[in-house]
Order: structure tokens, then C-alpha cells, then sequence
């Protein structure tokens, strides 16, 4: 009997241990964030990283069967950071009872394939339902109240106005902070989203008695004083608003911003804020991982100046959000757009500046070029198309796909190359990200001491860019976008490596042609285009490619139907009369 006990303490004891079995002699330092002149950067192990990311269809990660062949197609796929999915049910299936069985299996499947994880807290509310709470939490709607309409209805979504609510959930997601503290000593998490697609759908506000006591009451005092001490920096919308009324110091949330449904919007922003900041506050009380939010933003228009996001994190609430929710490091706009430059235009020079790059959510088709718009325009800290487990699957009626032949992994192989060169070179001003497509106009991009003229090169399809339906392009304030087919668009990112010198990287055909940006002579000559590849951050050169495809002279070609030119490329330039 003693022996059988024995057998299995030691058992159990050779379990607990199997994490520490491959514990580092010292835990490398925790990722956070760090500026680099305008950029922001995620710090991982120490030094800069930047993220190849995909997001995993939200099911996959409770099945640790389903998810145990995901992990070498990532690998394939050169995705360096996998976002995926921890549910507030599974991990807390009796109040106060955790089980980390499905978070441990992430951390050790990412880990063993030498990814990062960025792990997706699906807690009071997934895409702004609450259909991830534990049935603890489901049942028991009076001391867990919900959403309610005018007519008194409720809903299946937790509201924010209750602290039961938001100390059930800051509890739960604590307790899972400091459970991956405990466990993960080599960092394989990286950073945490909290809830996932927060904002209220349906009607414009709250209707529960607490959230009509809230709206009839006074604006907090936080926000005034920061609107009062930020006047030049608020979003234009949201000053417009204050003003309008009055810019008034204190009042009601109509007093003060007006009786419209704008107002809702930012009474909703608050207390989505408030909620989702104090439940990320707790988290970080355990581990302080950085942490965001994911945004199904919705961009104004002409036909809808108002946007209808129910307090997502968008732009116009981005004020009450920074306010309201310190704990929270970035807002990440989720963009399954075709012209996702115009939205990231939008989201990252309209507001708030200081706001990182991170896209945790988009379409993989187009994003095997916005890739590089998003790395190259704004220092992009990540970029995550969603579903990305399935990608290579067999569809009906057709073959599986290999991995590493899709045009998505193409380009992360591309940038998993230059990562190095683009994380010297973020917030700089040496670099520059451009989309551009078939019949459109040549963009004009000063860099340096030279204007780059970049073109999508005759209206083929580009050799890399999947064919995918375009979804309409939404219409936005001065911006139309052409109805340019998808598979006829290519990205590239550009960075100025020395006076007279570029590298230029990106998916699809394009056309460079360059003039001067500064005094002297006026014509600008090719002395010499290299293909090649990065590696370990060095250059290495393949072909001089100074004849037929350089245009006699003219021009720098990236892509093409026939691959005859790589998708690395560094030219160096010169001036003559
Ligand atoms: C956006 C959500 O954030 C994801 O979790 C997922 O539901 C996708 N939509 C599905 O398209």
C-alpha cells in the first residue's frame, strides 16, 4: 500500500515538474512595450520582435487533438506568434474552480515549435456577446444582469453596469495571469487581448435601470479634467461635440456632449472602458503582459457620420478609452477590408497618436500584400490574418494546399528575413509601405533624398497574390477607392539604407522609378539593382539584375508574372546632367 502511494507522489510530483523540467536557469525579461523614436516595439527575451502573426480560428484551441497539428503548419507558414483563444467556461467551469488544462497544452504546443503566443481572453464578451461565460454565470442572470432594451428585454450580453459582472470576470482573468506567470518561464506568451470585439449592437445604449441612473448622472471627473488639459489633442469629433455643447466642466452626459446618439456611443465607450480596464488592471496586478483590445471598428461616412459602435475602441471613443482604461496599452483595429490603407490612415493619424501598430485581426488574401503596407508605413509591431490554421485545408472538391506555397507565407518569408532590418529601422523615418494596383495612379513617396514613383506595372495578375472576391469598398469621408480587382494589387515596403539607397521588399509586381528629393543634379541613374536575401541580417546578393529587367535603366521591378525579378531587391542610385 505504502508503495502504490509512493508510485504515485512520484508520478504526480514528475508531472507538476513537466514545465520546469525544461526551465530556463533564469526566466528570459517579461515582453512589454518600448518606444523607438515614433515607433512602438515589443520587447521579447530583450530585443525587438516583430510579429508574423495569425489569429486560430476561436474553437480550435479547446481540443488539444484539433490543435496538435496546427502548430508545425504555422512553422510552415514562417508565422512566428499564433493568437488563440482562452475561454472564460473552460477554465473556470465551477465558480472559484480553475482548470489551465487547455492553456498549459497552448503554452507547451507554441513552445515546442519555438512560437510566441498571444493569448485571447474570451471573457464577459466575445464579438459582444457573452457567449463564452461559464454557465455559473449564464443561470444566474439576478446577480449576473444583462443588456436590457427599451421594452425592458434582455439579452445575452453581460452588462457593463454591474461591478458582479466585472469582479466575477477581473477574478477569472487574474487567476489566469497569475496561473501563465507560473508556468511560463520561457515567455512564450507575449502580450493579451482582454474580451474580444467589445461594444454593444442593436441599440445605441444600455437601458437597464443602472445604466439610465448612470446616463442621468454626472460625467466623471477623470474625463473632464483630461478633456480640459488635452483640448488641442482631442479627436476632432469628440471636441466638435464638447464644444457644441457648451464645453462645459461638468454636467450630464447629454449636458455635456448633447442629446444625440453620439452621446450614447461615448457613455457606452466609458463604461466598456471602465469595465474592460479594471479586468485588465487585475491581470497585470499578477503579470503585467502588455495588453489590448481588438476593435471591429466601423469607419464614419458621408451617409453615417456617427459611427454606431456601442463604445468599441474606436477612434471617436479613443479619448474616453485612454482615460478610462490605462491598462490597456493598444487598441488594435480588427480590418477585413480590401483598402485597408485608407482604415489604417484613418485609425492611426486621426487620433490619439500614440496608439501602436497591431493588427490582430484580417482578411489573409489581401493581407499577403497589406503586410507590407502596414510593416512599412507604420511600423507595424504585428499583423494577424484571422483563421490562419486554415488556410492550407483541403476545401470541397479540392486538394490540400502546401503550407509553405501560400502566398501569405511567401511574404512572411520575405519579412521573417528582413525583420531585423525593419526593427533597426522602425520610427526612424526610413521607411515607407505602399499598396498599389492595376489602372490606378502612380503614388508619389518622398524618402530620402528621393521621391519614389510606384506603380502597379500593366494590369496583370501578379505573380503571389491570391485571387479573392472584393468585398465593396466602403465609402469614407474625401477617400474612393477604385474597384480594383484583388488579385491585381501588390504591397512593398521601402527602406532608406544609406543616401542613394534602398531596399525595397513586397508581394506582386510593381514599378519604381525615382527623382530627386533634394538640390543637385537632376537626373537620377541606376548604378546597380541586386536580388537577394537576408540572412541572420546580413544581405546576401543573388542575381545583378542591370539589364532587361530594370526597364534599360529606367526603373526598379519587383515581382511579376514570370518571378523574373525577386522580392528582395536593393538598388543603389545616382545623379548626373
Ligand atoms: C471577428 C471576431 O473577433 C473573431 O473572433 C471571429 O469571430 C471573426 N470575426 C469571424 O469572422
Amino acid at each position: 500500500m505504502r508503495s502504490f502511494y509512493g508510485l504515485i507522489a512520484i508520478l504526480s510530483l514528475a508531472a507538476l515538474s513537466a514545465f520546469s523540467q525544461t526551465k530556463p536557469a533564469a526566466s528570459p525579461p517579461i515582453p512589454h512595450l518600448q518606444r523607438q523614436g515614433t515607433a512602438t516595439q515589443l520587447i521579447v527575451d530583450g530585443k525587438p520582435f516583430l510579429m508574423l502573426a495569425g489569429e486560430l480560428r476561436n474553437s480550435n484551441s479547446t481540443s488539444p487533438d484539433y490543435l496538435k497539428p496546427i502548430w508545425a503548419r504555422m512553422v510552415a507558414m514562417h508565422v512566428n506568434t499564433v493568437l488563440s483563444a482562452v475561454q472564460w467556461e473552460l477554465i473556470e467551469p465551477q465558480e472559484g474552480k480553475f482548470d489551465f488544462s487547455l492553456v498549459d497544452n497552448q503554452i507547451r504546443g507554441a513552445q515546442s515549435y519555438n512560437l510566441r503566443l498571444i493569448l485571447l481572453w474570451f471573457g464577459s464578451w466575445k464579438n459582444g456577446v457573452s457567449s463564452y461565460v461559464p454557465s455559473w454565470v449564464k443561470t444566474n442572470q439576478t446577480r449576473f444582469p444583462r443588456v436590457q432594451d427599451k421594452t425592458g428585454k434582455g439579452s445575452e450580453i453581460l452588462t457593463t453596469l454591474s461591478a458582479a459582472n466585472r469582479d466575477a470576470d477581473a477574478r477569472a482573468f487574474a487567476a489566469l495571469m497569475k496561473h501563465i506567470k507560473e508556468v511560463d518561464t520561457h515567455r512564450t506568451v507575449v502580450m493579451m487581448q482582454v474580451e474580444n470585439e467589445v461594444g454593444l449592437g442593436g441599440d445605441t445604449r444600455d437601458r437597464t435601470e443602472a445604466a439610465n441612473k448612470a446616463f442621468a448622472g454626472p460625467v466623471p471627473k477623470e474625463l473632464l479634467d483630461y478633456m480640459g488639459s488635452h483640448k488641442d489633442t482631442l479627436y476632432p469629433m469628440f471636441r466638435k461635440a464638447w464644444e457644441a455643447a457648451g464645453s462645459k466642466t461638468s454636467g450630464t452626459w447629454e449636458e455635456v456632449f448633447g442629446a444625440n446618439e453620439y452621446t450614447d456611443e461615448l457613455f457606452m465607450g466609458w463604461n466598456y472602458a471602465s469595465y474592460v480596464g479594471r479586468v485588465a488592471a487585475a491581470g497585470k496586478a499578477e503579470y503585467p503582459l502588455p495588453m489590448f483590445v481588438n476593435d471591429a471598428c466601423s469607419m464614419p461616412s458621408p451617409g453615417r457620420p456617427i459611427p454606431r459602435g456601442g463604445g468599441r475602441p474606436q477612434p471617436e471613443v479613443g479619448n474616453i478609452w485612454k482615460v478610462a482604461a490605462p491598462a490597456i496599452d493598444i487598441r488594435g483595429p480588427d480590418l477585413y477590408t480590401p483598402n485597408l490603407p485608407v482604415w489604417v490612415n484613418w485609425y492611426q493619424e486621426s487620433f490619439v497618436p500614440e496608439n501602436p501598430m497591431f493588427i490582430p485581426e484580417t482578411d489573409g488574401n489581401t493581407g499577403t500584400y497589406h503586410v507590407f503596407y502596414v510593416m512599412g508605413q507604420y511600423d507595424g509591431m504585428g499583423f494577424s490574418p484571422f483563421a490562419i490554421d486554415e488556410y492550407s485545408l483541403a476545401r470541397p472538391g479540392q486538394k490540400a494546399l502546401v503550407p509553405a506555397d501560400l502566398p501569405l507565407a511567401r511574404s512572411y518569408g520575405v519579412l521573417a528575413q528582413l525583420a531585423p532590418v525593419i526593427l533597426e529601422n522602425q520610427g526612424k523615418g526610413k521607411m515607407a509601405g505602399v499598396v498599389a494596383g492595376a489602372g490606378e495612379a502612380a503614388q508619389k513617396i518622398p524618402l530620402g533624398n528621393y521621391v519614389l514613383e510606384v506603380s502597379y506595372p500593366g494590369g496583370r495578375r501578379p505573380a503571389g497574390a491570391a485571387a479573392a472576391a472584393p468585398a465593396p469598398p466602403p465609402v469614407s469621408a474625401g477617400v474612393s477607392l477604385e474597384a480594383t480587382e484583388l488579385s491585381e494589387r501588390s504591397g512593398a515596403l521601402f527602406i532608406n539604407m544609406g543616401p542613394d539607397e534602398y531596399l525595397v521588399a513586397g508581394s506582386g509586381a510593381l514599378q519604381v522609378r525615382f527623382s530627386p528629393n533634394t538640390p543637385g543634379d537632376p537626373i537620377v541613374g541606376i548604378l546597380s539593382i541586386e536580388e537577394g536575401a537576408y540572412a541572420g541580417g546580413r544581405w546576401v546578393p543573388g542575381r545583378r539584375l542591370n539589364g532587361d529587367e530594370n526597364g534599360g535603366g529606367t526603373s526598379l521591378r519587383l515581382g511579376g508574372d514570370s518571378s523574373r525579378n525577386g522580392l528582395i531587391q536593393r538598388i543603389k542610385l545616382y545623379r548626373y546632367r
